[in-house]
């Protein structure tokens, strides 16, 4: 029997901006491979070598800025703008891709890689450039103390009290591309299903919380995604 679903939360890792040619972090090649998170993604890196930490960041920017979405980031499109039910995406990835592939309710958990926070006033202001300890906040004016609005290891998630609603109150939740090895994040299956959600994952393989989900659809997120948008508008048809 084809249902309708009134609340769907999509939550994406770095698979899905993998076929625009982004380094996703756990794979052979993987960012975490070639850097030490230690490094680059604890707030005591940022304090014992703050312009270590800002330039991998502004090493990373110009690939983002120029990245294109693909044919997964587009699915949600097509599907927020024909299924028109209530459809949040929470992303753990800090590329721009979601936007630039025209997707609302986009909601970076892990934050942006386009955005800078100042540590003194809480100000947060976006930019593609390079940044350092030099700079200063547009907002207070003091220096040393902005950092990649990035959320390091450690520190808590942006969004978290929209996020408990939306899961609460999502009839289906799909995970796109992520290992599902970093919480909060990869325990919100969890939450979804426990508040009766359907519960499908797209991933080239399987994940370590694989067995959380009633479903699983292996593949690249590019096919995969555009595929599972069109089996759901179809059943939208049907009912
Ligand atoms: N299509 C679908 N899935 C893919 C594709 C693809 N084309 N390419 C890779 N994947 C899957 C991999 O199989 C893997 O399960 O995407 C996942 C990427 O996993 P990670 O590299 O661990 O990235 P992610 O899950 O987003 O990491 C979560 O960890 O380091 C932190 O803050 C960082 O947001 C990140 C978080
Ligand atoms: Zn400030």
């Amino acid at each position: 029997m084809a249902k309708i679903y009134k609340n769907i939360v999509i939550l994406t890792g770095a698979g899905i901006s993998a076929e625009s040619g982004l380094a996703t972090f756990r794979s052979e090649n993987g960012l975490w491979n070639k850097h030490r998170v230690e490094d680059v993604a604890t707030i005591e890196a940022y304090w014992k070598n703050p312009d270590y930490v800002h330039d991998f960041y502004n090493q990373m920017r110009p690939e983002l800025f120029n990245a294109k979405p693909n044919a997964a980031h587009l699915a949600i499109t097509k599907l927020q703008e024909k299924y028109n039910s209530n459809i949040n995406v929470i992303t753990q990835n800090v590329d721009t891709l979601h936007e630039k592939a025209g997707n609302k309710n986009v909601w970076h958990i892990h934050g942006q890689i386009n955005q800078i926070v100042c540590m003194n006033c809480g100000h947060v202001f976006e930019t593609w450039g390079d940044v350092s300890s030099e700079d200063s906040c547009p907002h207070c004016g003091i220096s040393a103390m902005l950092k990649p609005n990035i959320v390091f290891f450690g520190e808590n998630l942006l969004y978290m009290d929209k996020v408990d609603e939306l899961l609460q109150t999502c009839n289906l939740f799909i995970s796109v591309g992520t290992s599902g090895v970093v919480y909060p994040a990869a325990g919100f299956v969890q939450v979804a299903k426990f508040y009766g959600a359907d519960t499908i994952e797209v991933n080239l393989e399987e994940t370590s919380n694989n067995y959380l989900f009633g479903r699983h659809i292996y593949g690249k997120a590019g096919k995969a995604l555009p595929d599972l948008v069109n089996e759901l508008l179809e059943q939208k048809e049907e009912a």
